[in-house]
């Protein structure tokens, strides 16, 4: 696939963007430890030249904290398109401004600050509004626009489908458009409190402010990872009077009871709609999808997919749509690619399902208020999702570990050399040999 789809590229040819994703090295060959992807379930920490300005606009980040999302697994088992050998992942980082481009007022050198996963123009009619991960100037994926009529932003180590930007899964990263995708974050928020607002916390806002959960509504959730957990846990801040967690990994259903989480093991319930009206039978207001598309659970979808006659597995749009109420609402914010075969349109149509996909989601859009409204005040402390702290060069032994879920893992810190000692109250560092599988 992976070659199939980058030849397609090839023969289209990249659409103009106002920045590149190529990055000069800087002089004398130094290097540094990046993550890169080499081919499914073949992921290396490697040796990669450090990167300098490129453009006026540039910041080279040296990274403090990086981490691994449940996005980069969809990539790891190579189901993302137009991935190539050594590019550099990660799209979850912050750290220190090591050096900025001539352009760069506003960021000083030294300054601690949070990338967005999405590399944005900030000039853009989408990003005018802070829809940032929309930007229409930052892409220049041709395959990407055949097949959705238009492109998402670029994003940071999520293959040339996004514009194939090195990602933060690295000691350095090259940040176009410095100013506007980087958040200076105040000295009394610690690292572990700050890098989250790179994704999965504007990420799972997102999906439950754009659905809309309402006072309340009774939600339900599917996938218990760090996006899901964090989803019912803003779902319970804007006032839902229960939240239904679906999954299979024991560890992650007993840290969602421990969240006020009703749950329902999809491993022991074959029919998780049957499972939800039992306990809720006017059914739910809301459901959120925020599980993966990579891992079909039925043999008919199992089949279909191994067989490529779908990309994608409709089975989790399908519960939520059966679940949900007449009218009631469906977010989509976990990953899809392509495209799914057997999708229940007719309870949609029937029920008048709103069935909302969420998009990727606009960082840039939330991040402030996050930081200033929940994180500062303690309103919402985003290190309850995180289990583990490990070292950059345990990086491809903890993508394993992490598709796996093994040990509990839910949310991991990965530190650098540059990083700070860990805060009180989080995780020590651990290698990954040492969990227990
Ligand atoms: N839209 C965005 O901006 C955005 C950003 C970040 C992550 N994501 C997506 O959100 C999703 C969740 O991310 P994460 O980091 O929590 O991932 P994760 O892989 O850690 O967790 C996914 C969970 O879903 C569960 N699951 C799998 N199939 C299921 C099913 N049929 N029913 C119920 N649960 C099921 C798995 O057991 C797992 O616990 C991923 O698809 C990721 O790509 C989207
Ligand atoms: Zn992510
Ligand atoms: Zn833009």
């Amino acid at each position: 696939m992976q070659a199939a789809a980058n030849a397609f590229q090839n023969k289209l040819g990249t659409v103009p963007t106002d920045t590149t994703p190529e990055y000069k090295p800087v002089e004398g060959g130094a290097t540094m430890k990046a993550l890169a992807w080499f081919g499914t379930k073949d992921v290396r920490v490697i040796d990669a030249p450090i990167p300098d300005i490129t453009e006026p606009n540039d910041v080279i980040v040296q990274v403090t904290g990086s981490t691994i999302c449940g996005s980069d697994l969809h990539l790891y088992h190579g189901e993302i398109m137009a991935l190539q050998k050594g590019d550099i992942l990660g799209h979850e980082f912050m750290g220190r401004v090591h050096k900025v481009g001539s352009n760069v007022t506003k960021l000083k050198e030294g300054q601690r600050v949070v990338a967005s996963f999405q590399v944005a123009c900030g000039k853009c009619e989408y990003c005018q509004q802070k829809l940032s991960s929309f930007c229409d100037r930052t892409n220049n994926s041709s395959l990407q626009n055949y097949m959705y009529g238009q492109r998402d932003a670029g994003f940071f180590g999520y293959s040339h489908f996004t514009g194939g930007f090195p990602g933060g899964q690295a000691e350095y990263t090259r940040v176009p458009f410095g100013e506007v995708n980087l958040l200076p974050i105040p000295d009394n928020v610690p690292d572990e409190k700050a890098l989250y607002l790179s994704d999965i916390l504007p990420t799972s806002y997102h999906t439950v402010v754009d659905t809309g959960v309402n006072k309340g509504d009774v939600v339900g959730v599917w996938g218990l990872g760090p996006i899901g957990l964090c989803a019912a846990k803003w779902a319970f801040l804007k006032g839902a009077s229960r939240v239904i967690g679906i999954d299979r990994v024991p560890t992650r259903l007993e840290m969602a009871k421990k969240n006020g989480l009703e749950i329902i093991d999809f491993s022991k319930h074959s029919d998780v709609t049957k499972a939800i009206y039992e306990i809720c039978p006017r059914g739910l207001d809301v459901a959120l999808d925020c599980g993966t598309f990579h891992e079909p659970k039925t043999l008919l979808h199992k089949v279909q997919k191994a067989a490529m006659l779908e990309t994608d597995v409709p089975e989790t749009i399908n519960e939520m749509i059966v679940s949900v109420r007449k009218m009631g609402r469906c977010g989509i914010i976990a990953a899809y690619a392509g495209f799914a075969n057997g999708v229940n349109v007719g309870a949609l149509m029937e029920k008048g399902v709103r069935l909302i996909g969420n998009g990727q989601a606009p960082v840039h859009r939330y991040w402030e208020e996050i930081l200033n409204d929940y994180i500062i005040p303690n309103k919402f402390d985003p290190t309850f999702v995180l289990t583990h702290r490990v070292p950059l060069d345990d990086m491809d032994k903890l993508y394993k570990a992490f598709d796996n879920r093994v040990d509990g893992v839910e949310k991991v810190f990965v530190q650098t050399k540059f990083s700070d000692p860990p805060s009180e109250g989080c995780p020590k560092l651990s290698r990954v040999d040492e969990w227990s599988t």
